[in-house]
């Protein structure tokens, strides 16, 4: 019987609420799904500066590496606001994403039927959306050199950042592209800027080595990122895997996100390369929100983003697709029923507390099971 070993890190405000109804749904899928899961919890962000002086421990971090995925909350809050920058919450995250070399971040943006008229596009546009944008994390302008502010000899200052990509970062983040969509809907788009900067030129060319050489059955196609953000308002639909750079990545699949609604809907996946002996990649499944201090403690938290982020590790470290998908499905089913958190629920609507929409899960997935 497969067997897992994952690492909770629930953070700071929202975050051990959300983490608590991802508890239960491995409680439910250790007694319903043939594997089993043991899970460890330690602390990350905030909690862990007030605990030990730092944002996340070496043993938390021991953990990580040692772990078939970290299931991580969220950190941060204004009661950290003045801690030294080296210890912010946000540090803990930032040095896992380091250490274990998470170069490939996964965004999903999923339109669930009952909240299309949540969006800002028309129905028509957005119902039924299921793509995935594939953002490479570790390299690109943000980590480029030099990186600086110098003052020049008139006393003007110039600032610098340095877009900078290597072979190796490209083809790593192309084949992830490629292997994800082959386990979708096949499609992968390429996005970058090669008619004005010359890592694209690079991304562009190597992108489509890899795919002749090793993916010739998936659809390739390459669009400028410009335009690409032009199309994802026009008609996401078109799309199945977007891949791109750190920064083009960040914009975008931030305009995904909003395509589909609230922020408390919103799972990510961020992985590694595949260990060369077992095959298998280090990873961090996240929702995309933060702590959400303005409503901590009061157990309204939509606890939605939180079990699909649990939902992606099923899928992408566990190889569990089937219970990925009843997951999924449960999600769809509780919202299609009317259940909404205040985060979604309209005007005048009743709105349900983060447990009750746990219970909601829960009930759906054992219907479905
Ligand atoms: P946020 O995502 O925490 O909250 C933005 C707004 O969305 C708030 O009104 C919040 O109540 C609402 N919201 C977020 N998640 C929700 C959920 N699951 N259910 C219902 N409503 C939800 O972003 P904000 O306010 O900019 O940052 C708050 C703190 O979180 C800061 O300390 C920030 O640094 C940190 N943060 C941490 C992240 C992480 O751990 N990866 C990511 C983003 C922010
Ligand atoms: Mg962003």
């Amino acid at each position: 019987m497969a067997s897992f070993n994952l690492l909770l890190l629930p953070g700071d405000g929202i975050g051990p609420e959300v983490m608590t109804e991802v508890g239960r749904v491995l409680t439910w899928l250790d007694k319903n799904s043939g594997a089993t899961f043991e899970t460890e919890t330690d602390l990350v962000g905030g909690s862990a500066y007030d605990a030990h002086g730092e944002s996340i421990s070496d043993d938390a971090m021991d953990k990580a590496q040692k772990a078939d995925a970290v299931i991580f909350g969220a950190v941060g809050g204004p009661k950290w606001d003045s801690v030294p920058y080296e210890v912010r919450p946000e540090a803990g995250l930032l040095r896992l994403r380091k250490d274990l070399e998470l170069f490939a971040n996964l965004r999903p943006a999923i339109c669930y039927p009952a909240l299309a008229d949540a969006s800002s596009l028309k129905r028509d546009v957005i119902e039924g959306l299921d793509i995935l944008i594939l953002r490479e994390l570790t390299g690109g302008v943000y980590f480029g050199e030099p990186k600086e502010i110098v003052t020049l000899e008139n006393g003007e200052k110039r600032a610098v950042d340095t877009q900078l990509y290597t072979t190796h970062e490209i083809e790593r983040i192309a084949r992830v592209a490629f292997e994800l969509a082959r386990a979708r809907n096949n499609k992968v788009t390429s996005m970058e800027k090669r008619n004005v900067m010359r890592s694209g030129v690079l991304w562009n060319q190597l992108v489509s080595a890899v795919h002749k050489a090793e993916y010739p059955d998936v659809e390739l196609e390459h669009m400028l990122a410009d335009a690409g953000g032009m199309q994802l308002v026009r008609w996401p639909k078109q799309f199945d895997v977007i891949v791109t750079d750190n920064l083009f990545g960040d914009m975008l699949s931030d305009v995904a996100a909003m395509l589909t609604g609230s922020l408390g809907m919103l799972p990510s996946a961020s992985l590694g390369a595949p260990d060369p002996e077992t095959g298998k990649r280090k990873a961090l499944y996240e929702p995309v929100h933060g702590s959400a201090p303005d409503i901590a403690g009061k157990g309204i938290a939509n606890p939605i983003a939180m079990i699909a982020s649990l939902g992606m590790a099923l899928r992408y470290s566990c190889d569990m697709g089937d219970a990925a998908d009843l997951v999924d499905g449960a999600i769809a089913d509780v919202l299609a029923s009317g259940a909404r958190t205040a985060d979604l629920a309209a005007k005048g609507q009743n709105s349900v507390s983060t447990s009750d929409m746990g219970d909601a899960i829960l009930a759906a997935m054992s219907k479905r099971a």
